[in-house]
């Protein structure tokens, strides 16, 4: 994978729109068409409570709500750390909202010293996300939080 050209594309699809969720639909959407094996690319927010609250994504549909530091998702923005679960199946934590999934990657957004959600792929294949692919897909994201301010809404 040519992660230098899709950031390069990234910064392209994001440009000049300030809107966040047009921005999140996007990109998760780009991410999808781009990126191969994946199931599901997507969007997670924290809300006051500290529950993650589904975002725009790709996939089938996901669970709307996942509980607060559970999960991969809430582990990656609770730690605020990248996650990558090479088998889903043997983390005990993990929350299964479509049984396809084989691994997994969580990325915490961040903007202002401040964890604000998760970006999650998940892959039909086991141990999809290499080292290459963790360095990229993180690069991919940060694209994103240095191109679109946290939601509005939050
Ligand atoms: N598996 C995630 C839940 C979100 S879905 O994969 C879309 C988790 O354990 O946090």
């Amino acid at each position: 994978m040519d992660y230098a050209l899709l950031e390069q594309q990234v910064r392209e699809l994001l440009r000049g729109e300030p809107d966040h969720l047009a921005n999140a639909a996007n990109f998760a959407a780009f991410l999808y068409q781009e990126i191969p094996d994946l199931n599901w690319a997507g969007f997670y927010y924290a809300d006051p409570s500290g529950e993650l609250v589904l975002g725009p994504f790709q996939g089938r549909p996901a669970c709307a709500r996942l509980p607060g530091g559970r999960g991969v998702c809430g582990a990656a923005l609770t730690s605020r750390s990248v996650i990558v679960i090479d088998d889903v199946g043997a983390f005990a934590d993990h929350i299964v909202c479509d049984a396809a999934s084989r691994s997994e990657l969580a990325v915490p957004l961040e903007a202002d010293g401040e964890a604000y959600g998760v970006f999650d792929l998940d892959s039909p294949r086991l141990a999809r996300f290499g080292a290459g692919d963790r360095d990229g897909i993180v690069r991919l994201v940060k694209a994103f939080t240095e191109s679109v301010a946290p939601p509005a809404w939050r």
